[in-house]
């Protein structure tokens, strides 16, 4: 198979020696039962009948020990060994982590596997009636979760509300069409927007969860009026005079998973504020005056965090690939994923109001179109789409 001609990466955790006995009932087991039993369970017990995947089974001792179809999971002693460790440590973006939908395990669940299988993957105290699934082992990923949760019970504003910041020239959307969390760009005007429109926000706040000020005006003092957006979940600076100063500001935005400094003034020393929020997932920090020992130490307290500091892969076949596995994505997802994304956010000036382009690039997409993309894979605009933009970009 696949995975065991990869070279594992060498996780961070690899090297941390086991700090306390671990409890296989208390805290291991139920990362079994949140996140694996929709795939790992006696198929007579599966909700929907569902064939153990991979031929494993993690909801009994004996079977644990068995294994799957390729063999042994677990190694007692040796986690480095234990595909049972290994394929729950892969970086996020590896195509054999475990488990393959939603979140990746968190530091401290892949933590309590390793000290476990560390101390010899003993499974003392373990009782047949405790083999069900507890919630949470939906394959739903939690980033929809975590938007749906925190639209728990938020009526829509209405137009008289969001009017003000339309005024600016912001673009305000409901995320989706089930869901009243608001997203609002106002990267389209930026040059327009400065620390005292960015205020005009806080009456959103209960609402307000992606925000795209790339390429405004906005300072760092003017990012202490986000610091009252608790639902904020994607933030755009990119291409902002904001620096470490501004960064301090943010910390307390116990829901933000997505975070573009792209070409700000940020240092290793604002990534040490960053190192303070948790919930952080994603983070873009090319052409930044951070660099690769201040995304190491970031690292050591997120191992889990992406941080992209450059182009790494062609967005277009990166994006295909994403549209073939989603065809139906909805909008709370689909940038996430889609490396393209940033390219919109620096194009965006670019494009024509009202183009396709324009449209989709409000709704965090791409327009669809070969033309489009294929422009865009090479850092264009498409100008049979956009002929406003002839002259504007290097040929
Ligand atoms: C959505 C379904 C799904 C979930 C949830 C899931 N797995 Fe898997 N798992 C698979 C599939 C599919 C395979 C087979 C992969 C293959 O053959 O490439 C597999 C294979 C494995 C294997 C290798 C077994 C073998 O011998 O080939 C291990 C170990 C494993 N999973 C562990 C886990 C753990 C631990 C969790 C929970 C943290 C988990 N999986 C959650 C789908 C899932």
């Amino acid at each position: 198979m696949r995975r065991f001609l990869v070279p594992i990466v060498a996780s961070a955790l690899a090297a941390v020696p086991p700090a306390f006995a671990v409890d296989f009932v208390k805290d291991v087991y139920p990362i079994f039962q949140k996140r694996c039993f929709d795939c790992h369970i006696d198929q007579a017990k599966h909700p929907k009948g569902k064939k153990p995947k991979g031929e494993l089974r993690l909801d009994t001792p004996e079977m644990i020990l068995k294994g799957g179809e390729e063999g042994k999971v677990l190694i007692a002693g040796d986690p480095e060994k234990s595909t049972l460790y290994k394929l729950v440590s892969l970086p996020e973006d590896d195509d054999d982590i475990m488990p393959p939908k939603g979140d990746a395990l968190t530091k401290e669940q892949q933590q309590a596997i390793y000290n476990w299988i560390k101390e010899g993957g003993k499974m003392e105290g373990w009782k047949p009636e405790m083999a069900k699934a507890l919630d949470g082992g939906k394959a739903e990923p939690k980033k929809l979760d975590l938007v749906d949760q925190l639209a728990k019970g938020l009526s829509p504003l209405d137009a008289k509300a969001t009017a003000p910041v339309s005024k600016l020239g912001g673009l305000v959307m409901p995320l989706a069409n089930n869901n009243s969390l608001l997203q609002v760009n106002l990267s389209l005007t930026g040059e327009e927007i400065g620390d005292a429109q960015v205020a005009q926000l806080t009456p959103l706040k209960s609402h307000l969860t992606w925000l795209n000020l790339a390429g405004t005006k906005v300072s760092d003092d003017g990012l202490k009026s986000l610091s009252g957006l608790k639902n904020l979940t994607r933030l755009h600076l990119e291409k902002t005079a904001v620096s470490d100063a501004g960064i301090q500001h943010l910390s307390g935005l116990d829901n933000l998973e997505y975070l573009n400094l792209y070409g700000t003034k940020v240092t290793n020393a604002g990534l040490n504020e960053l190192a303070k929020m948790k919930s952080l997932k994603k983070l873009y920090l090319w052409q930044t005056g951070a660099d690769k020992a201040g995304v190491d130490a970031l690292k050591k307290s997120h191992p889990a965090l992406y941080v992209n500091i450059g182009w790494e892969k062609p967005p277009v076949v990166e994006q295909k690939k994403e549209d073939a596995k989603k065809p139906e994505a909805t909008k709370a997802e689909p940038a996430n994923k889609n490396p393209a994304e940033v390219k919109f956010a620096d194009l965006a000036k670019l494009f024509d109001k009202g183009s396709c382009c324009f449209k989709a690039h409000a709704g965090g997409k791409d327009c669809g179109h070969g033309c489009c993309k294929e422009a865009l894979a090479k850092g264009k605009v498409c100008l049979k789409c956009n002929p406003g933009a002839k002259g504007k970009q290097k040929s």
